[in-house]
């Protein structure tokens, strides 16, 4: 008897979510000593989206979420991930919370928590739900409030980084079918935990038995050692993982990298040899939205016409941890073709 195919994940929906409150360099201008003109000529950013008071992670995710859900035409899903830097509380996670407002109670719910790559961690993690067949659909979603992390003082990085939710609903399906994800390149280097970092909070702190510092409870980011290794580690997993896809570079019709800064990101297509046009970028009107970030430019660019069924879709993201990760894809038919039970 053949032994069946291997199930791994499919790509078949895709949602995401930005707070109303649309924040641009002009304002933070007002407040910071920073301007426009160096926001957009050394990030490539020109506004960000920032929560209101009252609104948390789970709401932005849950927003996210039930639009994926709803553009890949099912009503149940066995698991919710949840990546993110900022959950609602240090405990519990925040997924369970995003899964009960979607009206999924019961169902399998955990944080992934790898920083700007964690959307990637958590595609590897869906991956391996659903081939180990302890899932057979999983809702992920990316989803921050940079916000309540940042330090208002701090123009270093108060001006990069935004709030926002993107998310991806994946089925189990066979590896050669339009939406699989491929393979997956993963690393990390604990030795750049200060890289990146909010200090306090944690049992490292509470546990020194000292009182923490006024800035602790602040994200802290050490930028210029930070780009180059987000440039390096990016192009290396990412030639890494298109080996293991066994695909050329010039067969790669867009470049998905996590959207940490513009110049990094067309530093990395460089690297690589991808134009530049092939890489997707929504940095200047969302920021850097961390684990946000790829499922959202994903959305947005799905929404643009940019993402076809069958084009060769290469992600990549960097991150605290220090962490990095690539993978895959290859783009589905549009959901509203498939919304049938195919599991
Ligand atoms: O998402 C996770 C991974 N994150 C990243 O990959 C981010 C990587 N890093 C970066 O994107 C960039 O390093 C930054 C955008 C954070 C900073 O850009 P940079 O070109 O590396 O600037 P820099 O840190 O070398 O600073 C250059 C100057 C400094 O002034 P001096 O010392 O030359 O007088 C900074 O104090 O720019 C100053 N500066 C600013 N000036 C105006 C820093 N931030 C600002 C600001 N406005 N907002």
């Amino acid at each position: 008897m053949p032994s069946p195919q291997p199930r791994t994940a499919v790509l078949c929906g895709t949602g995401s979510h930005l707070p109303p409150r649309r924040v641009d360099n002009d304002e933070l201008s007002r407040v910071l000593d920073t301007s426009d003109e160096w926001i957009r000529s050394r990030t490539g950013i020109g506004a960000r989206h920032w929560a209101d008071p009252g609104t948390t992670t789970s709401d932005l995710a849950a927003a996210a979420g039930a639009r994926a859900v709803a553009d890949a035409g099912v009503s149940e899903v066995d698991a919710v991930v949840v990546a993110t830097t900022t959950p609602d509380r240090p405990c519990p996670a925040t997924a369970p919370v995003v899964a009960g407002k979607l009206g999924l109670t019961g169902v399998a719910a955990f944080d992934v928590a790898a920083v700007c790559t964690g959307f990637i961690y958590g595609l590897a993690t869906a991956t391996g739900l659903i081939a180990a067949g302890a899932a057979r659909r999983v809702l992920l979603i990316g989803a921050e409030t940079y916000s309540s992390i940042l330090d208002p003082a701090d123009r270093t990085t108060s001006v990069i980084f935004g709030d926002g939710a993107g998310a991806v609903v994946l089925r189990a399906g066979e590896p050669g079918e339009p939406g699989a994800v491929g393979p997956f390149d993963l690393g990390s280097d604990g030795d750049g935990v200060d890289l990146i970092t909010v200090r306090g909070g944690g049992a490292e702190q509470r546990l020194s038995g000292r009182e923490p510092e006024p800035g602790d409870r602040y994200f802290a980011m050490a930028g210029k050692s930070v780009f180059w290794q987000a440039v390096r580690n990016m192009s290396k997993s990412a030639r890494a993982v298109l080996d293991q896809a066994g695909w050329r570079v010039d067969e790669v019709d867009h470049l998905v990298g996590h959207q940490a800064n513009l110049r990094i990101l067309n530093r990395l297509a460089d690297d690589i040899g991808i134009p530049r046009e092939r890489s997707i970028t929504n940095i200047a009107e969302v920021g850097n939205t961390s684990a946000a970030s790829i499922p959202l430019a994903l959305d947005q660019a799905r929404a643009a016409g940019r993402l076809r069924a069958g084009d060769r879709v290469l992600l990549t993201a960097f991150g605290g941890g220090l962490t990095w990760g690539s993978t895959t894809l290859t783009w589905p038919e549009q959901a509203t073709t498939r919304t049938e039970e195919r599991t």
